[in-house]
């Protein structure tokens, strides 16, 4: 799917951005990778990049999940009296 009507930018051009850069990264550099540097043209694709960058940057894996519940939990618990 096109998001960026401007420069040809698809979803899945910008999906690859953020997997190569992760958390490093925002929709002014996804949107300057993704169009061969080229600066916003009339920008509405912008809200939409956020969503995705954001949505990228919020993601955690049902492992990572695991693993901080459990590290919660051992900080949480009470030692066992004797
Ligand atoms: S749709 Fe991306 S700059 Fe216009």
């Amino acid at each position: 799917m096109y998001i960026c009507l401007c420069y040809g930018v698809t979803d899945g051009n910008i999906q690859d951005h953020l997997d190569d850069f992760g958390n490093k990264t925002s929709s002014k550099n996804v949107h300057k990778a993704c169009s061969g540097a080229q600066k916003p043209n009339c920008g509405k694709c912008i809200p939409m990049i956020k969503d995705m960058v954001d949505h990228h940057n919020n993601k955690i894996t049902i492992g990572e999940l695991s693993d901080t519940m459990k590290q919660v939990t051992a900080a949480n618990k009470k030692p066992e009296t004797i």
